[in-house]
């Protein structure tokens, strides 16, 4: 799969490409019950709300078949290099729960703010690519983005460490209050297998869910190979080390997997 060229320039000045139903219904069934049943175990990857349900499951792609087939798929994969002009690997990979309920709010931040102060990754040449889990919708607490303020560069952001689980490199409201007045507010929603990317300086961030409707989304984070992280301070888990090109597996390979399972629980 390539983007189109008027794709690349939609990119280049919104800061986000949504590309909705990428992954069929029987590809995402197979991720879905797969990310339910990491999300019951217990493992250091695993972060969790205040309340003790799953806020976010690090490095799947690691320990699960089916996420590592994604975190390799040529869908996926096949686009970022094009943005980039070279090969990828995995700097970070998240599988967020946002359970219904109990799903804590990601205040508003930018994501290379985090990857430069706490992994010394030298550019924002690395790529947020989301796949939707389950189906988002405008009130599960569906990814708010500020369209074009990637242009921003790197903003100043507080270290919050108290409000949720998960320390974040946090922006200010005024500077919020400024973005939004330039570039509005965009809430991408759509059926499990929609896909967001957005760029590492894109400004985002979602509302708790308290609807019964449980909202995973796996991000991953795909950084061009030259633009490895210098000075990481954050667990190998969270900020990955291992700088190889991801390769590709075949378009079809998660379908297989998928198609495997079920005639195995047959
Ligand atoms: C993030 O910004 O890393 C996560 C936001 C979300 O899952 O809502
Ligand atoms: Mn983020």
């Amino acid at each position: 799969m390539t983007l189109t060229r008027q794709q690349l320039q939609q990119f280049d000045r919104e800061g986000y490409l949504y590309l909705p139903d990428l992954f069929s219904a029987e590809e995402m069934g197979v991720l879905r019950n797969e990310a339910e049943a990491i999300f019951r175990t217990e493992r250091k990857e695993i972060w969790r709300e205040k309340s003790g349900s799953p806020r976010t499951a690090f490095a799947a792609h690691t320990y699960s078949e089916a996420f590592h087939l994604l975190g390799a798929h040529p869908r996926l994969i096949r686009p970022v290099e094009q943005v980039f002009g070279e090969a990828l690997y995995m700097h970070q990979f998240k599988i967020n729960a946002k359970s219904a309920f109990d799903g804590e709010v990601w205040q508003w931040h930018q994501d290379y703010g985090t990857w430069a102060r706490d992994d010394g990754m030298p550019e924002p040449r690395a790529m947020n690519i989301s796949v939707f889990v389950d189906e988002v919708l405008p009130i599960n607490g569906p990814l708010m983005l500020v369209p074009r303020s990637h242009k921003e560069g790197v903003l100043k952001a507080g270290h919050d460490v108290s409000t949720t689980s998960y320390p974040l490199w946090t922006l200010d409201n005024a500077t919020v209050e400024r973005l939004v007045r330039q570039g509005g507010i965009v809430t991408p929603t759509g059926k499990p297998g929609s896909v967001l990317m957005f760029h590492g300086n894109l400004v985002h961030g979602s509302a708790g869910n308290i609807t019964p409707y449980p909202r995973k989304i796996v991000y991953l984070t795909l950084n061009a190979v030259s633009n490895y992280i210098r000075t990481p301070t954050r667990p190998e888990w969270i900020a990955h080390r291992d700088f190889r090109p991801i390769e590709p597996v075949p378009d079809g390979a998660l379908l297989d997997y998928a198609r495997a399972c079920q005639a195995a629980a047959e």
